[in-house]
């Protein structure tokens, strides 16, 4: 049984007059609440302002209005269990609520039990101290895969075991009418589950999760093929891919917590954290720290939302973007930071104590500016210097990008491309095919080689404005960071070896 179920026969034997159980799912909550009081033999009893009081079918006659049913409710001297609905309409009114109070000493002796069954946490305060709150969670893995073996059984699909992990998994964050709802889509859409439908499964809950304005849910459309370069990052993360699995686990593995990517602005950062989740293919969240910083009162309160949903929805890969913008000049006290000090502490503690494999992708244009606590050992897993691209990896985004806009690499001379475009960022280069794309399109004409040197040649790139920025910067990540490319002498090195083997097989 869940935890919160454990949680509310404790708090039951305990005596406790009234619990809060907040939920949206009143249908799963009611399956629990009958269960528990079924096993500790307690007379259920229920009230609605609708049904008013009943036990099992027995109406009580003129106990609609809450007060009186609690009057009813007063005058009984046996053990009871009362499932309220909807109380948070009722229990602000003074009646009612000075009713409570009055009740609740003698209810402790008799083992009573009030609770409020509500999707909103709305207790006066005078009656805080009286009350439990207890949160039914959303459906966990158990659940989730229950209801998925009915399903493929019912339908007599099979489906082979990582791929009903997968699956599982994928629908974590979800109601179980969510669930239900998106299973059914799939299948009248697809009839079958394959490693397709899994990302299917993930966008469609893009549609539903929208329960935090500080968490975006990405879809999977960037792959790692789009990344030029980089390859000791990307090999990092390969040797990684089944890490969050049950096999992982039994083999003794401890879950990957993340990394954080330095480096220079329009490299592939924010591209290569869009693209992990879509490697490991697991759902994408991504957490505006900056949004969160500016709410202020709201703020602690909105990150605690955002990583309740983000465990929920775990394995997940949540990303924070450029997280110097939020987190800048937190120590040093400047300005009013004072609210984005305390973010920043209750971030770093979830950092450093997470149990649920959240994997956090951090990126950052420049680390001085951060409180360098963030970076400490224990946060993160790795953290990756992210340079600007040598010849190699110029030549390989250069073909990616062509290929992007319909051009056959092969049509162009890209290693002519990478040679001339020294210190030229991925978004440069990027930049750069467009503007010649635009420039032979005028002429009407297909855009050629030449028309890409030019662009090239109007183009300052900003690493040359910003040249001593960058040169402090590497000096920094020097023995500080992970290099997230192979020294481009390590592969010249392999090129020649490979040559030789070539040559001398
Ligand atoms: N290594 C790369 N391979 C392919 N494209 C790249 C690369 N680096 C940058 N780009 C292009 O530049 C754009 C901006 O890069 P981005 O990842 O946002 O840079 P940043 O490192 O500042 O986060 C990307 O969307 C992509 O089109
Ligand atoms: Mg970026």
């Amino acid at each position: 049984m869940d935890k919160v179920f454990e949680e509310l026969s404790l708090k039951l034997r305990a005596r406790y007059p009234f619990v809060y159980f907040l939920t949206w799912e009143e249908e799963r909550a009611l399956r629990g609440l009958k269960k528990l009081a079924r096993q500790q033999k307690r007379p259920l009893w229920e009230w609605s302002m609708v049904a008013g009081l009943r036990r099992g079918r027995k109406a009580v006659d003129g106990s609609d209005s809450a007060e009186a049913a609690l009057r009813h409710l007063a005058a009984e001297k046996d053990p009871f269990f009362v499932i309220l609905k909807d109380f948070h309409q009722h229990i602000h009114r003074p009646e009612v609520a000075r009713q409570l109070r009055d009740m609740s000493g003698a209810m402790a002796e008799r083992s009573q039990t009030l609770l409020f069954l509500s999707p909103f946490a709305q207790i006066p305060s005078e009656l805080e101290k009286d009350i439990a709150t207890l949160e039914l969670p959303l459906p966990g893995l158990k659940e989730v895969a229950r209801l998925f073996h009915t399903l493929i059984k019912g339908e007599n699909i099979e489906v082979d075991l990582d791929l009903f992990e997968q699956v599982v998994k994928a629908s974590l964050g979800l109601t179980e009418d969510e669930i239900k709802r998106v299973y059914g889509k799939v299948l009248l859409r697809s009839g079958s589950f394959s490693r397709e439908q899994l990302v299917e499964i993930i966008s469609e809950k893009s549609q539903i999760i929208r329960r935090s304005e500080f968490l975006e849910f990405h879809p999977l459309n960037t792959s790692m093929e789009e990344v030029g370069g980089l390859e000791n990052l990307k090999e990092w993360l390969n040797s990684r891919a089944g890490s969050f699995s049950e096999k992982a686990r039994s083999y003794g593995l401890p879950q990957p917590r993340g990394i954080f990517l330095l480096g220079v602005q329009g490299c592939g950062k924010s591209l290569t954290a869009k693209a992990i989740a879509d490697l490991w293919k697991v759902p994408l969240l991504r957490l505006d720290v900056g949004a969160l910083v500016l709410g202020a009162s709201a703020a602690e309160e909105g990150l605690r939302r955002a990583i309740r949903i983000a465990e929920s929805m775990a394995p997940v890969v949540l990303w924070v973007d450029e997280i110097e913008k939020a987190f800048a000049g937190v120590d040093s006290g400047a300005g009013d930071s004072a609210g984005a000090a305390r973010i920043f502490g209750s971030f770093i503690t979830w950092l450093q104590e997470k149990e649920a494999p959240v994997f956090v992708v951090a990126t950052g244009n420049d680390v001085r500016r951060l409180p360098p606590e963030l970076l400490r050992k224990g946060r993160f897993d790795e953290i990756f210097w992210v340079d600007l691209p040598d010849i190699h990896e110029r030549e390989t985004i250069f073909k990616i990008h062509l290929r992007r806009r319909g051009r056959e690499p092969a049509n162009f001379d890209c290693w002519e491309l990478a040679e001339v475009s020294d210190r030229f960022s991925g978004a440069e280069i990027e930049q750069s095919i467009i503007d010649a794309m635009f420039s032979a399109f005028a002429e009407d004409r297909e855009v050629a080689t030449l028309d890409v040197l030019r662009a090239i040649r109007q183009t300052v790139p900003l690493a040359r404005t910003m040249d001593q920025a960058i040169k402090e910067l590497k000096e920094w990540a020097h023995d500080r960071t992970r290099p997230a490319t192979w020294d481009s002498r390590r592969v010249d090195y392999f090129k020649l070896w490979e040559n030789s083997e070539l040559e001398s097989g």
